[in-house]
């Protein structure tokens, strides 16, 4: 049984990488860049004395996921965990301007995963077990004018995990889905906030904790559950007018 993590130049998914490894779980790395993957896949390995393979995983390469899931089942086994930490955040005002950088988002955070998560939930249905967790955001829990390309689509994909969970319950297949609040990664490089940040490494003990506690929704760090709960109670007719 196996862990299956994609997006592994992720920080976060690296840590995790080497947390599953350490756990004694054959772990597969998949990124974008098949070096990148492979050299990831390395230092877990040096790191942790465990089973770690590598290989190449485009997230818009919708037609080769089939493909790729085979091939991951061929390294390692059944997969028991999968972990979707790819994403995009793109940049939103150019994609006001040009629609395709649009699609590039809407495409790598939402469509890409629910292409994946297919093919996961029926390989695990039909072992009647496993864990998908997917690394939603908690810019997908209100649309705001600064990020709303991204948090339309992360927010759809949380919609999406959701449903997935439902259908899944009664085939003993567990789905996490992950509302992240601000991470230390290159996806926030020189974001200024006057919020905490959290590390990859504690994001990484937290979330490897609830997909072992078979926890449903989960926000990390957890106060983001109350910020968001605020944010989501403010009248539509005061909250159009902010600057967010
Ligand atoms: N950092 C935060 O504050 C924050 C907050 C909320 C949610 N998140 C989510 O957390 C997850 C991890 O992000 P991160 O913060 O660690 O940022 P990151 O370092 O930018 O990681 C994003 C990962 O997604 C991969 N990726 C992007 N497009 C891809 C594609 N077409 N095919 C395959 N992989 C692709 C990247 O691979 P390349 O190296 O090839 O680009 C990278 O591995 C993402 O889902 C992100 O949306 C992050």
């Amino acid at each position: 049984m196996s862990v299956l993590i994609l997006g592994a130049t992720s920080r976060i998914a690296q840590s995790l990488a080497h947390r599953y490894a350490e756990n004694g779980q054959s772990v597969f790395v998949a990124a974008r860049d098949a070096e990148e993957a492979a050299a990831v896949a390395a230092d877990v390995r040096v790191r942790t004395q465990g089973v770690c393979a590598s290989g190449r995983f485009d997230a818009t390469d919708f037609d080769g996921h089939a493909a790729f899931l085979e091939t991951v089942i061929g390294a390692v086994g059944p997969v028991e965990v999968a972990v979707l930490a790819f994403g995009d955040m793109g940049d939103q005002k150019t994609s006001e301007a040009d629609f395709e950088a649009a699609h590039q988002v809407i495409d790598v955070n939402y469509t890409a995963a629910v292409s994946i998560c297919e093919r996961l939930a029926a390989h695990m249905s039909d072992r009647a077990g496993g864990s998908i967790v997917g690394i939603a955001s908690v810019a997908g829990d209100r649309g705001r004018q600064s990020n709303y390309i991204y948090g339309s689509a992360k927010g759809a994909f949380g919609l999406y995990l959701q449903g997935l969970r439902n259908r899944l319950f009664k085939a003993g297949v567990h789905v996490m889905t992950v509302k992240l609040g601000f991470v230390d990664t290159r996806m926030t490089f020189g974001l200024e906030t006057g919020i905490p940040v959290a590390s990859p490494e504690t994001v990484s003990r937290a979330l490897f904790e609830a997909q072992r506690a078979r926890e449903d929704v989960f926000y990390y760090p957890r106060f983001w559950r109350g910020i968001m709960g605020v944010i989501k109670a403010i009248p539509e007719a005061a909250f159009k007018r902010l600057t967010l």
